[in-house]
């Protein structure tokens, strides 16, 4: 656990409790045990507000399905030299990956081919305060969030090479996920910040419509992250779960959750932040690979 991780899971909050909460949880570090620590980042998880959230918005009389996968091929990663803080991952052809990764002082976007995983091809490192999260690819220009610092960086989807910065609309509070679609013949990017809001943003990357999604008890599904849209259904996983939840956009519900505990279980990593995190769709295949934090597999599966 580390008080980046805290920070994350503590700006849920509004702008206002957000100071107060970061401060609160540095002064926790220093006068509680571990224990204590631990339990109050689940406590500021569960004190999600929900006091603003519009019930209203909940679709009535749902089920959400209990989905199944199959585990088709794992790929090993050496992630003892040289590991990655996986944040954004989708294919770019039959092969190839695109990927950013996460920390200050870590956080990069290169591409991975599955048939030499371990070689980041035209690795881009950012700037030691920027903490790299979701990624994309539009128009050839790929478009990587960054997660406090709200800055949008734009490279040349041939070889990533740098093109400029933008910035994260004001109605997005952090950047976390980031996935497109084509909705009525126009491009729409789909923003997270770890609430349980999926923003709809223009290709200029601005946002026109929030969408809220429940679960059919109707509680907010909190911690929306990592994005893939396919064939009209949003996928995202769950920060800080093994859930991967498939999303009805147009009905602002979840059709269906797919569970992945075997996977966490064998990526065994120490730390709580460490958890499943990344989605792409391989076309080609037909297929999803998904991953985690630093995990040392990416592992191919089929959702039913
Ligand atoms: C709650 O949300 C509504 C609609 O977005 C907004 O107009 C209102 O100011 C919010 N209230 C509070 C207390 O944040
Ligand atoms: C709501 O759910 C109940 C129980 O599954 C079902 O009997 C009822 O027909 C549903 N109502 C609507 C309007 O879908
Ligand atoms: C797949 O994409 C990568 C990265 O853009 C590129 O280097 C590679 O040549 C592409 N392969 C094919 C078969 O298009
Ligand atoms: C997507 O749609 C194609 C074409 O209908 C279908 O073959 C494929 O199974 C679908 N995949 C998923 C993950 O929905």
């Amino acid at each position: 656990m580390n008080i980046q991780d805290n920070r994350r899971i503590s700006y849920h909050k509004k702008e206002g409790q957000m100071k107060k909460t970061t401060a609160l949880t540095y002064f926790s570090i220093i006068a509680f045990s571990l224990t204590t620590f631990v339990f109050l980042i689940k406590g500021s998880i569960d004190s999600y507000d929900q006091s603003n959230l519009s019930k209203s918005e909940c679709p009535q009389n749902y089920t959400d399905l209990k989905g199944t996968h199959k585990l088709l091929a794992r790929i090993n990663r050496d992630n003892t030299k040289n590991p990655q803080y996986t944040q954004g991952l989708l294919f770019v052809n039959q092969t190839f990956l695109l990927e950013s990764s996460g920390q200050y002082g870590k956080s990069s976007i290169h591409y991975l081919n599955l048939d030499d995983i371990n070689n980041l091809i035209f690795n881009y490192e950012l700037p030691s305060n920027q903490f790299g999260e979701g990624c994309d690819i539009i128009n050839n220009k790929v478009y990587q969030l960054t997660w406090l610092e709200r800055k949008i960086n734009v490279f040349n989807a041939e070889d990533l090479s740098f093109i400029n910065e933008m910035k994260l609309d004001d109605k997005v509070e952090a950047g976390w996920g980031l996935t497109h679609r084509v909705f009525n013949g126009e491009i729409q990017v789909l923003i997270t910040d770890g609430s349980n809001k999926v923003h709809i943003a223009d290709e200029n990357f601005n946002v026109k419509e929030s969408i809220q999604i429940f679960d059919d008890k109707k509680k907010p599904v909190t911690n929306l992250n990592e994005l893939e849209y396919v064939n009209g259904t949003l996928f995202a996983n769950i920060y800080l779960t093994s859930k991967i939840v498939a999303i009805d956009l147009e009905n602002k519900k979840v059709i269906a959750t797919y569970d992945f505990q075997g996977l966490v279980k064998d990526a065994n990593r120490k730390k709580r932040d460490e958890c499943l995190n990344g989605i792409a769709y391989n076309e080609y295949t037909d297929s999803f690979w998904i991953t985690g934090k630093n995990w040392g597999f990416i592992q191919e599966v089929k959702l039913q």
